[in-house]
């Protein structure tokens, strides 16, 4: 088990002309399980292959366990990494493809039985070991992956993307699979994803990266209840969270914490009262979103499915927000702003 850090690390492509990873500082905790979530092109991979030594960074330093390993190659860093596209040998059976990091690096026999044995147990393949990947199940493929990196007993888990093949039952099982599986191994893993799903139920913490920095860095309630700026906001949340600009600033706030405003009307120096102008609603089940309009901004609330909310396109309605689930932004540059919104302190509320 091992600490992953980088430090200041960079890369840039086409000698300098393209800059895909930028100043990235990450400190993990030992045994911790650390996401790395942005959206497509934002740098993830790349800073996993520097980690895992395919990709040699153009500046900074990369440490595990202490040690700067940035010459290291992949082999030396005690590392185990599963990409998307893991391919297992067609011709071998899962014992053989399993086993196969152990063969060429000299382990002997018995060793690689216990190892094997070992894996499959864990990741609950046992039964399938004289089976060919083409007999197997995609989730199925994916453990026999995953046994492969695990039997080489790695300090580091570095996996990317790694469900992203399954379909959405099967997603939701080897998520659960794979965290149990990390919980109980207890190895630090960095895992990618660009799904926010699975981010937040899967990580100790989350890194969130985009355009090749690091925005935040929190575990998902900090990410999901204080972030750090509008980008991570709305990348968060589903829908994301409402941004209403009033002079410079932006106020914040989630689709849930909407409220209908009691007959007696709302208290005004505890929470902030809104018009919405409804457009449509989803109906969910147990609960409905409904899409409006205010203050010239496409707005969400989620409400409760027999919530007394027009449903008509135009029908309005007077929803309050309690003052602690606000957060203010700066308009221009949307970083979040400690204070409180301009508006409660100024009384130009409701
Ligand atoms: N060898 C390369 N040469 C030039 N540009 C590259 C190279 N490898 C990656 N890039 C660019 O670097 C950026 C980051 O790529 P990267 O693969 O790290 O993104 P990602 O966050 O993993 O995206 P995705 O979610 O789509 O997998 C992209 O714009 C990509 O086109
Ligand atoms: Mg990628």
């Amino acid at each position: 088990m091992a600490i992953v850090e980088t430090r200041k690390i960079t890369k840039e492509f086409d000698g300098g002309a393209v800059k895909v990873v930028k100043d990235i500082d990450i400190k993990t905790v030992d045994g911790e399980f650390l996401v790395l979530l942005g959206p497509s092109g934002c740098g993830k991979t790349t800073l996993l292959r520097m980690i895992g030594g395919l990709e040699h960074p153009t500046s900074g330093q990369i440490l595990i366990a202490d040690q700067v390993v940035n010459h290291l190659p992949p082999r030396a860093r005690q590392i185990a990494m599963v990409f998307q596209s893991y391919a297992l040998y067609p011709h071998m059976n899962v014992k053989g493809n399993i086993a196969f990091p152990l063969k060429a690096a000299n382990i002997d026999k018995e060793e690689q039985k216990r190892r094997v044995d070992w894996a499959a147990g864990i990741l609950g393949i046992d039964h399938l070991l004289d089976r060919k990947p083409r007999q197997l199940s995609g989730g199925q493929r994916q453990r026999v992956a995953l046994a492969r990196a695990l039997v080489r007993e790695p300090n580091v888990f570095l996996l990317d993307e790694p469900l992203s093949n399954l379909d959405a039952q099967r997603r939701a099982s080897a998520r659960d699979e794979l965290q149990r599986f990390q919980h109980e191994i207890g190895t630090t893993t960095i895992y990618v994803t660009h799904d926010q799903v699975e981010a937040m139920g899967m990580g100790h913490r989350i890194a969130v990266i985009e355009g090749g920095t690091v925005r935040q860095i929190g575990t998902p309630r900090d990410i999901y209840e204080d972030p750090a700026d509008t980008f991570v906001a709305t990348f968060l949340g589903s829908p994301p969270m409402n941004l209403i600009p009033r002079g410079d600033e932006l106020i914040g706030f989630r689709p849930e914490n909407f409220h209908l405003a009691p007959d007696g009307g709302v208290d005004s120096s505890t929470s902030l009262s809104f018009k919405l102008t409804s457009i449509r609603e989803e109906y969910l089940g147990s609960e409905k979103l409904v899409y409006g309009e205010l203050e010239g901004e496409r707005t969400v609330a989620r409400m409760a499915a027999n919530a007394d909310v027009p449903a008509a396109e135009g029908g309005e309605v007077t929803l309050f927000v309690d003052n602690a689930d606000l957060r203010v932004f700066d308009r221009e540059s949307g970083l979040r702003k400690e204070s409180a919104p301009a508006t409660i302190a100024t009384g130009s509320g409701s």
